[in-house]
């Protein structure tokens, strides 16, 4: 299926919680942009073997990443703020450790541990009303040589206005500055960020 959008949703309303936003989507069927081969190898090739060590997916959805990290040996767990995608996740997938939280407000101490080789974020980041804020907490989680996964479809300026899911370019700016290493697979308007603390 590969790499096409399936949600035209509209940005976050922020005055709103995003349990309150993301989880009717979900209930409505709403889906994403799939986790595909071309991306696994990606990430793959960044993080390596999981060799037990812990990673976060930031708004796992239903789980699918999670379950790829599993499969590669990391002590994966997935958090999300929509009990809708979580409970179809905890069916599909009920070995692994999948949470309700929700990552731009509740309490970081919560989470099984303090910091992550490797922390995932797909299809997130360009709701993320405060972006600073979220990259902050993130950054609370990662050690030095730790990896910070995002994949996101980032605005093409020569094509016009942007569309909704679509990361702006200062935002893509802000995402990839102060990190030691920024590497970036790309396609089409689809981008995944390898960021290194
Ligand atoms: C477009 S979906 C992507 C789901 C999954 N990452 C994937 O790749 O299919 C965005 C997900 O982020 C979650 N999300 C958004 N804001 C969040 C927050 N502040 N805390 C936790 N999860 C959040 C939503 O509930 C939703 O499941």
């Amino acid at each position: 299926m590969g790499w096409n959008v399936v949600d035209p949703a509209p940005s976050t309303d922020t005055a709103g919680t995003a349990e309150a936003y993301w989880d009717p989507l979900w209930r409505a069927d709403r889906r994403y942009r799939r986790f595909d081969e071309e991306e696994a190898k990606h990430l793959r090739h960044h993080a390596g073997p999981g060799r037990g060590r812990p990673a976060l997916d930031i708004g796992c959805g239903e789980g699918a990443l999670v379950q790829h990290l599993h499969g590669l040996g990391f002590q994966a767990v997935g958090v999300d703020c929509a009990p809708a995608a979580l409970a179809t996740g905890q069916l599909c997938y009920p070995h692994l450790d999948l949470r309700r939280m929700d990552f731009e407000h509740d309490d970081l101490t919560l989470l099984p541990h303090t910091a992550y080789a490797l922390v995932t974020c797909r299809l997130v980041y360009q709701w993320i009303p405060d972006k600073p804020a979220f990259l902050a907490r993130v950054r609370q989680l990662l050690p030095p040589g730790g990896l910070f996964w995002v994949g996101t479809s980032v605005h093409d300026q020569t094509r016009g206005a942007a569309q909704a899911w679509e990361l702006e370019a200062a935002d893509a700016e802000l995402l990839t500055t102060g990190w030691s290493r920024v590497d970036t697979m790309t396609a089409g308007n689809y981008r995944c960020f390898a960021l290194r603390p």
